[in-house]
């Protein structure tokens, strides 16, 4: 993966009503993945879409589907979403039993591996999975909810990361999830971040103007 800087408008800020038309919306104002939060209500205290929905929006966008799997267990619902439409698929090893097990399950669905880490989880969960993986998820809100406030403690893990990533040159997406903001999103970038993940400021900032939030999303 490159270290152009990437842009993963996250649908749980958008308009569920209308969640087709804001995909289209996300693709022409020039999101580089769209980020897909399932939710279960077990893992996470929400619940969102599953697969049926990932499957209709499927045929709207050529866009990249980003989909972070916030739920436990993950194993049996790999094939669903992979088959729905998903291109990566980011589980979290805190809801599984057997990380190396849920790598090989997406793995044989040839889609894109992504691991996540809540704020207060330890990369040493996913030290011993680098080699297998190519996106590292770093959660800097409890997930569960948009709109909330970034939590700038996980910069350090971030750049701990991107460290332990550089010394194995290894190349990967480094993406960070929760609270970016046009304050905050240069520090996220400075401690290693190629794509951003944002659902609040896209949205909701200068009147839900996405192209122009997600260009200065990019570019601050
Ligand atoms: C939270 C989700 C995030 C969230 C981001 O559990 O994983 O993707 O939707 O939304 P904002 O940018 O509003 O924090
Ligand atoms: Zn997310």
């Amino acid at each position: 993966m490159t270290d152009l800087i990437k842009i993963s408008p996250s649908i749980l800020s958008a308009n569920f009503s209308k969640l087709g038309e804001e995909i289209i919306s996300l693709d022409k104002a020039g999101a580089d993945y769209i980020h897909v939060d399932v939710m279960d209500g077990h893992f996470v205290p929400n619940i969102t879409i599953g697969p049926e929905v990932i499957k209709k929006l499927r045929p709207l966008t050529k866009k990249i589907f980003d989909v972070h799997l916030m739920i436990s267990p993950v194993d049996k619902y790999i094939e669903a979403f992979s088959k729905a439409g998903a291109d990566i698929i980011t589980f979290h090893p805190e809801a599984t039993e057997n990380t190396s097990k849920t790598i090989d399950l997406i793995k044989k669905q040839q889609k894109k591996v992504g691991v996540s880490l809540k704020p207060k989880s330890s990369i040493n969960l996913i030290k011993d999975h680098l080699n297998d993986i190519d996106l590292i998820l770093i959660m800097s809100v409890e997930p569960g909810f948009g709109g909330q406030k970034f939590m700038p403690e996980v910069l350090e893990k971030l750049k701990d990361i991107k460290k332990i990533l550089s010394e194995k040159k290894l190349k990967m997406d480094l993406e960070i999830d929760g609270g970016i903001n046009f304050e905050n999103c240069k520090l996220a970038k400075d401690a290693g971040a190629n794509v951003l993940v944002s659902g609040s400021t896209i949205f909701k900032e200068n009147s839900g103007n996405l192209k122009k939030n997600i260009s200065l999303l990019r570019s601050n």
